[in-house]
C-alpha cells in the first residue's frame, strides 16, 4: 500500500531522517516505535507531504507521491491524526468532522455517516459543543473521527494515547482493532506506549536517532532488542 525507500530529511544542518525504508500494508496495523525525539513525527509529516524530503521516495498504491502536495495525498486516501490532536478549538464537534470531508466531492459529503457515531458514541452527544471544551480524550476521538470521515485507505496516527486517560485509551484501542478487522484500510500507528502498540500491531518498525534499527512481525516485537530502544 505504502512503500518508503531511502528517505532522508534535514532540519537545517541536522540530519533528522537517515535512509528510512519501511512499508504499511492494507488490512494491517504497522506500529512505528521509538523514544522521544527520534524522528517519528518528522517521518509522518514527510509521508503526508507537510515536510519536504531531501532524497528517497514514497510510493502509495504504486504511484510515486514523493513530491505531491498534502492536499493531493489526502485526496488519494491518506489521512493523518496529528500528535496533540490539533482539532479546531473554536469550531463545534460537528464542524470539526465536516473539515475531514473537505477532500470529498460535494455529493459524497452531504451528511456525516452514522457509522462514525457507532465508533464514537460520545461525539454524537456533543455535536454542538466547541472542540476546545472537550476533554483531551474526547478531542483525540474527534481527531480520529475527522480523519475517518474522509474514508481513507491509509490512516496515520501520531501517538493517539499521549496524555489520554485509560478508559478512553480502551475506547481508542477498540476502534483501531475494529478498523483492522474490517481489513479495508492500512493503519500506521506511531506510539511510545508499547503495550498498546503490541496489542494492535501486525508488524513494527523501530526508529532510533532517525534510523530504522529494527523491524519485523508482531511475534518478534516483545524482544529485549526492541525494548532496549524504547526504555527511557
Ligand atoms: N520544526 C523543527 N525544526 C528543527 N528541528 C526539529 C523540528 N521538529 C523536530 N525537530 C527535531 O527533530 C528531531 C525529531 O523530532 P520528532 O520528529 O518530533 O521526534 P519524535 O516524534 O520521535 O518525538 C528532534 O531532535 C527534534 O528536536
Ligand atoms: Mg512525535
Amino acid at each position: 500500500m505504502m512503500t518508503v525507500e531511502g528517505l532522508n530529511q534535514y532540519y537545517g544542518g541536522s540530519h533528522t531522517l537517515r535512509g528510512i525504508s519501511m512499508t504499511a500494508e492494507m488490512g494491517q496495523c504497522t506500529a512505528l516505535l521509538g523514544r522521544n525525539g527520534v524522528g517519528k513525527t518528522t517521518l509522518l509529516r514527510c509521508l503526508m507531504g507537510v515536510l519536504p524530503v531531501a532524497s528517497g521516495s514514497v510510493h502509495f498504491e504504486g504511484a510515486d507521491i514523493t513530491r505531491r502536495s498534502p492536499h493531493e495525498r489526502a485526496a488519494m486516501g491518506l489521512a493523518y491524526v496529528p500528535q496533540g490532536r490539533e482539532i479546531f478549538a473554536r469550531l463545534t464537534v460537528e464542524e470539526n468532522i465536516w473539515m475531514g470531508m473537505a477532500t470529498k466531492p460535494a455529493r459524497d459529503a452531504r451528511r456525516i455517516k452514522g457509522e462514525i457515531f457507532e465508533l464514537f458514541p460520545v461525539l454524537k452527544e456533543m455535536l454542538g459543543r466547541r472542540g476546545g471544551d472537550l476533554s483531551g480524550g474526547q478531542q483525540q476521538q474527534l481527531a480520529i473521527a475527522r480523519a475517518l470521515v474522509s474514508e481513507p485507505k491509509l490512516i496515520i496516527l501520531d501517538e493517539p494515547t499521549e496524555g489520554i486517560q485509560p478508559s478512553i485509551i480502551k475506547d481508542i484501542e477498540r476502534v483501531i482493532r475494529l478498523l483492522r478487522e474490517r481489513g479495508d484500510i492500512a493503519i500506521l500507528l506511531c506510539e511510545q506506549y508499547f503495550d498498546f502498540a503490541r496489542a494492535l500491531a501486525d508488524r513494527f518498525v523501530v526508529l532510533s536517532r532517525g534510523e530504522v534499527v529494527a523491524k519485523g512481525a508482531k511475534e518478534e516485537m516483545d524482544s529485549p532488542e526492541v525494548r532496549r530502544h524504547l526504555a527511557v
